[in-house]
């Protein structure tokens, strides 16, 4: 197989994103498989056409909503893709952290020692995981977002732009964690979470 090819699924904002990062990181032949944006020159093909490229490249499954991200990531792992990690150069992963298949580290980022970082996680630019924490699979951690050290983030959850998680917390599934909230005490039921400090304002 071609190593220095990739295919990016999803070319929206955040497909932009990975894909410059991709560049960043050495692929000399990176496109996109997209439903929906065939004016795009590196538009190739549609996302179920993935199979047609499976001997052929890499893949990166770069979908903000986190269900259709696993549900995608799932079907190419299910028939044998191989499944880009993409960390921008310009990141800081310390020593003795672990990052799983399809996750994005974006520039700027900081990653400090003994944390695991799920799959198809993004850790999104400006962002800082501190040591010991845990960000479970399909989590987003948003730009400029803070977990302080061992927060434990359950999957599918999304830390909102610019929000703090203080020391010591834990954070169950399928929470949204709204732009600029600080998060003080364990959250336990899942919703939308807003505020300092963050208050529950309703399910999702
Ligand atoms: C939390 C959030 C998801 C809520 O969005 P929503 O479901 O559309 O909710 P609404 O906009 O209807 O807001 C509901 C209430 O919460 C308040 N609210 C919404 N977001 C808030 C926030 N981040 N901080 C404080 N209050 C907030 C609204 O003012 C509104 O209050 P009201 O009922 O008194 O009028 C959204 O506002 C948000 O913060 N998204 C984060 C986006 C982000 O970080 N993107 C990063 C991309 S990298």
């Amino acid at each position: 197989m071609d190593k220095k090819r990739l295919l990016i699924i999803g070319a929206g904002g955040h497909g932009k994103v990975v894909f410059d990062i991709a560049a960043k990181c050495g692929y000399l032949s990176i496109g996109f498989l997209d439903d929906a944006d065939e004016n795009n020159p590196l538009v190739l093909a549609g996302v179920s056409d993935f199979k047609k490229y499976i001997n052929e490249a890499e893949f990166f499954v770069a979908i903000g909503n986190s269900r259709v991200r696993e549900k995608i990531l799932s079907d190419l792992i299910a028939n044998g893709a191989e499944i880009a990690t993409l960390i921008h150069p310009n990141a800081v992963v310390a020593q003795n952290v672990q990052i799983g298949c399809g996750t994005v580290v974006m520039a700027s980022a900081v990653i400090n020692p003994d944390t695991f970082i799920g799959d198809g996680v993004i850790i999104n630019t400006s962002s800082s995981v501190d040591h010991d924490c845990k960000v479970a699979d399909f989590c987003h951690v948003s730009v400029g977002s803070h977990l302080c050290g061992t927060v434990n983030v359950d999957s599918h959850t999304w830390i909102g732009a610019g929000a703090t998680v203080i020391n010591n917390i834990n954070i169950c599934s399928d929470c949204m964690i709204g732009a600029g909230a600080v998060v003080v005490s364990d959250i336990n039921v899942s919703g939308v979470y807003v505020g300092v400090p963050a208050k529950f304002i309703k399910k999702l």
